[in-house]
């Protein structure tokens, strides 16, 4: 495994600050019920929680120690991995002897120790724990014998089901729906893997409760690990597994991601093989070798017992946004997730919009139906808010500020029929109009009711068009170039884009998210030469939508190759990573034979992926863009990409297209030497 390479991210000490002041304690005797929680000696979890003897935590997720003070907050403590496994033993066995031979066997197993080795690290524990041999509070010497944990173990179990001051307080309506989440949870962490949909129109607030209940579970349940995947348009959207592949990116990145990546190079090593980043380039060659010729139900296999085989570690919580646009693959996917039979600590969440799966030729609506007629999945579909809810928005949670909101409830819940995304949008176009205020958290009206006129024709694209009119016109550069990325857009590129200095515009973004208009950050973006980017995401993709297509048509072709341009630089040296994205640049900025040739690349890596329907797609697209180019460089653009989709049909043994295929390449090749 030595070949695997590791970069990590580092947890931010203030999350797991946040965390632990959180945390509902829930003492318990020490002895067995801390056996359940600390883990078995095979590293499994039977009980997702954290162990406590205070004022310490041990993690045994992030596999570590914490140190909370008096006012709640709390320290990391660094330990090393044996010092941790050793402290992680004697609390487990706490309340009763352990002999040195024993923690010999259980730390060192197979190696012969010198019982000197054991004494150098209980010192080092008692030092980081503060704990005097002599008067002991945690570790007690039994001379000759061994170590004993003397001190009361607390488990920590995490309360799963949310309550709705414990979610962020400008959710609203949404109680029901987050304990249908909580008690799904509570069954996945019993071992019945669980599979939620939550659906409905856009802008109900699906992705507002998603991140509320993720925002719960890192909270409440932190030994829950979480991982989350997008659902895009466009080519990346066509590349098999996207959003398995970015939830995995991420859970490898994280604090578990060197032996997350072992267990990936045992269980999956064709889904090991897809992230350059992670393995050197020999141990990819060796990988790409031995998967030669595997099949695509292979990499549904690997993934789903890889999957299970961490669950069985620790919980795993999978988060799909916006499966409507979901290729092929991923819809595979979760119906191996959702049909296997084993016990596995799994929750997925898909979210979609039912209107668009049913309108565009996506698969995932019969699954849907299949599944749900086997009792496989359930459905979270979610209403539009009440007029009370509207209320409550408007007061902020301020309890005597309900009396003074209830005019503008009504006028908004009316215009808006209960629609958060219009709620805010309508709300955020009179306050820049002036009509109503926002301190303190409560809307109030700044004129009476019936000056107040919302017009029919006030969509919600002419109120985003208003807001954006108000902001600065560097503002707008900003924006308009980060639109051009689509949802979320990397500040690196994005001031290439907007030709702006790459300081000034993250200054830019980082402005406008504090005032919490059009964007919000995101995950930074950790680019090929292990630099991070900010990332910034449009508060709702509509935002994005409309400050792309006001845009005049060639101005929106030059961001886009100026994009294509930036990032063919940055991924240089790993080009196939960025194909589908240069593709699509390329594509919009009007250079066809960029695209062809960066469509040729992204069809191979669904190809790699086992998703011959993605890459034949991707193909047909390129084979498309071949008119647009000059007349003597048509024929061998066009045989080159038969031969692949030759080579990619011929792999997948569909001999009926490869029969097609080879004709057309022939009949291609035939019309090239008569034109000669
Ligand atoms: N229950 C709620 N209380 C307060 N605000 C909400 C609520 N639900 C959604 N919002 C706000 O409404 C807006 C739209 O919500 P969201 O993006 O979650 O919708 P969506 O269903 O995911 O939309 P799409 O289908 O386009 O993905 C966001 O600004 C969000 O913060
Ligand atoms: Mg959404």
């Amino acid at each position: 495994m030595s070949a695997v390479s590791t970069q990590v991210v580092p947890d931010t000490d203030e999350e797991h600050v946040r965390t632990t002041s959180r945390l509902r304690r829930s003492a318990r005797p020490a002895d067995d019920s801390v056996k359940s929680i600390v883990g078995t000696s095979g590293g499994v979890a039977p009980q997702a929680a954290t162990a406590e003897f205070p004022p310490f935590r041990l993690d045994p997720v992030n596999q570590c120690l914490w140190r909370c003070g008096e006012s709640g907050e709390a320290k990391r403590v660094c330990l090393t991995p044996k010092a941790y496994a050793l402290l992680q033993y004697l609390v487990k066995h706490a309340g009763r002897l352990v002999t040195q031979a024993e923690l010999l066997a259980a730390v060192w197993p197979g190696c012969c120790v010198q019982p000197e080795v054991l004494k150098s690290q209980i010192l080092d524990i008692r030092r980081i724990l503060q704990d005097d041999p002599k008067n002991p509070r945690f570790i007690e010497t039994l001379p000759r014998r061994g170590y004993q944990f003397i001190a009361a173990v607390n488990a920590i179990l995490p309360n799963l089901m949310p309550s709705q001051d414990a979610v962020d307080c400008r959710l609203i309506g949404r109680h029901m729906p987050l304990n249908q989440l909580g008690e799904a949870l509570q069954v996945a962490l019993r071992g019945h893997r669980q599979l939620v949909f939550v659906t409905g129109p856009t802008g109900i607030g699906k992705t507002a409760l998603v991140d509320a209940f993720q925002h719960h579970v890192i909270t409440r349940a932190p030994a829950v690990r979480v991982g989350r995947g997008q659902c895009f348009e466009g080519y990346a959207g066509t590349e098999a597994f996207y959003p398995m592949l970015e939830a995995l990116g991420q859970l490898c990145r994280g604090s578990a991601g060197p032996s997350l990546l072992q267990v990936l190079a045992k269980r999956a090593p064709t889904w090991l093989v897809q992230f350059p980043e992670f393995v050197s380039c020999e141990h990819r060659q060796v990988l790409q070798g031995e998967i030669l010729g595997t099949t695509r139900e292979r990499m549904l296999r690997e993934i789903a017992e890889f999957i299970e085989a961490i669950a069985a570690d620790t919980p795993l919580l999978l988060i799909f946004e916006d499966l409507h646009r979901a290729d092929h693959s991923t819809v595979d996917l979760l119906s191996v997730l959702a049909r296997r039979r084993n016990s596995a600590r799994l929750m997925l969440i898909g979210t979609y919009s039912p209107a668009d799966v049913g309108s565009a030729d996506r698969p995932l609506k019969a699954l849907k139906r299949e599944l749900s007629m086997h009792h496989l999945c359930q459905e979270i579909g979610l209403p539009p808010l009440r007029e009370e809810d509207v209320c409550q928005y408007l007061s902020g949670g301020v309890p005597d500020a309900q009396g003074k909101t209830a005019g503008l409830a009504d006028l908004i819940y009316r215009y808006t029929e209960g629609n958060p995304l219009f709620m805010v949008t309508v709300l955020e176009h009179l306050r820049d109009r002036q009509l109503v205020a926002h301190h303190g958290g409560v809307w109030t009206l700044n004129v009476p009711v019936g000056g107040v006129e919302l017009r029919a024709p006030e969509s919600l694209r002419q109120m985003i068009e208003v807001q954006i009119g108000r902001l600065s016109e560097e503002e707008r550069r900003v924006l308009e170039a980060g639109s051009i990325m689509g949802n979320a857009f990397s500040t690196v590129v994005g001031a290439a884009c907007a030709d702006i200095d790459t300081d000034r515009f993250e200054e830019l973004c980082e402005e406008l998210a504090r005032k919490e208009q059009v964007v919000r950050q995101t995950e930074p973006l950790q680019l090929p030469d292990a630099t991070m980017s900010e990332r910034y995401a449009f508060v709702h993709s509509m935002y994005g939508e409309v400050l792309y297509t006001r845009q005049a048509a060639s101005r929106r072709a030059k961001l886009h190759l100026r994009a294509s341009a930036k990032l063919a630089a940055l991924y240089a040296r790993s080009i196939d990573e960025a194909a589908a994205d240069l593709a699509h640049h390329c594509e919009c900025g009007g250079d066809w034979q960029g695209a062809i040739k960066y469509l040729q690349l992204a069809a191979d890596n669904s190809a790699r992926r086992f998703g011959p329907r993605q890459a034949a797609a991707i193909l047909e697209r390129a084979l498309d863009l071949v008119s647009r180019v000059h007349v003597l460089q048509r024929a061998d653009l066009e045989v080159s990409i038969l031969e692949r989709s030759a080579l990619i049909c011929n792999a997948s043994l569909d001999s009926r297209k490869l029969n097609t295929r080879g004709t057309r390449a022939v009949d291609s090749v035939n019309s090239c030497s008569r034109a000669d």
